[in-house]
């Protein structure tokens, strides 16, 4: 495939038809890592109001690091697995402190922190740093697996890595912070997982399950 035109054609398409969400006002590192823990198990329409309040009530690593737990917890009542912000709060307290405030700008140093998987780190690196990371969650595996034709079984956690590799053969190194975004529209807007928008795909023409007609096949996700 002819990689710089698939970048643009994604891009672009990004570009243009990209909702209009809270946290892609800017591209602070905090606000991204926020959002990113919110969205990891609850849908986008939820969280747009948990986040405008979150952002409100605790505006900066500072503000979280410095905030009574119980607060905290008020604040992320509805969302659930309140692992997860127990787990954010832990690591702002860390950034605060070990890295004076700074969110880590390397993969070793941001995934060591808590409740940071290699999702998260990637997500973080790419839309705030503008690194070329990997972002890979369930939705960019989907549209990768359609474009590529790769029939590894999702449900499987070795899976993730083929797809990182994947990644980053493709990523736009000139905007990756899009093109990791681009990907989670496209699964979000388009290439959703049953019945997928093929004939309003951007994409369409690299994408080798829809040459096949087999794009309702994909991807393999075994039940566990
Ligand atoms: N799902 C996960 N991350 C997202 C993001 N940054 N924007 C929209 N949906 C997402």
């Amino acid at each position: 495939m002819d990689i710089k035109a698939f970048q643009d054609d994604l891009i672009g398409w990004f570009s243009k038809e990209q909702r209009d969400l809270p946290w892609r006002k800017d591209s602070d590192p905090y606000r991204v890592w926020v959002s990113e823990i919110m969205l990891q198990q609850t849908r986008v329409d939820t969280v747009i109001p948990y986040f405008t309040r979150f952002m409100e009530q605790f505006p900066s690593i500072r503000a979280l690091a410095e905030a009574d737990e119980e607060k905290v917890l008020k604040a992320w009542e509805g969302l659930g697995y309140y692992s997860r912000v127990r787990n954010l709060q832990a690591a702002v307290r860390e950034v605060n402190e070990k890295y004076d405030g700074n969110v880590p700008d390397t993969p070793k140093e941001i995934s060591s922190l808590k409740g940071v998987g290699p999702y998260t780190a990637g997500a973080i690196l790419s839309i705030a740093y503008g690194k070329p990371e990997p972002a890979v969650d369930g939705n960019v595996m989907r549209v990768l697996s359609r474009i590529l034709l790769i029939s590894e079984d999702i449900a499987k956690p070795a899976a993730r890595k083929i797809f990182e590799a994947s990644v980053r053969e493709l990523i736009d190194h000139s905007n990756p912070s899009y093109f990791n975004q681009a990907l989670m529209e496209l699964g979000a807007l388009i290439c959703t997982p049953t019945s997928p928008s093929c004939l309003l795909c951007p994409v369409n023409e690299y994408c080798q399950a829809y040459h096949d007609g087999v794009q309702q096949e994909l991807p393999v996700k075994s039940k566990k």
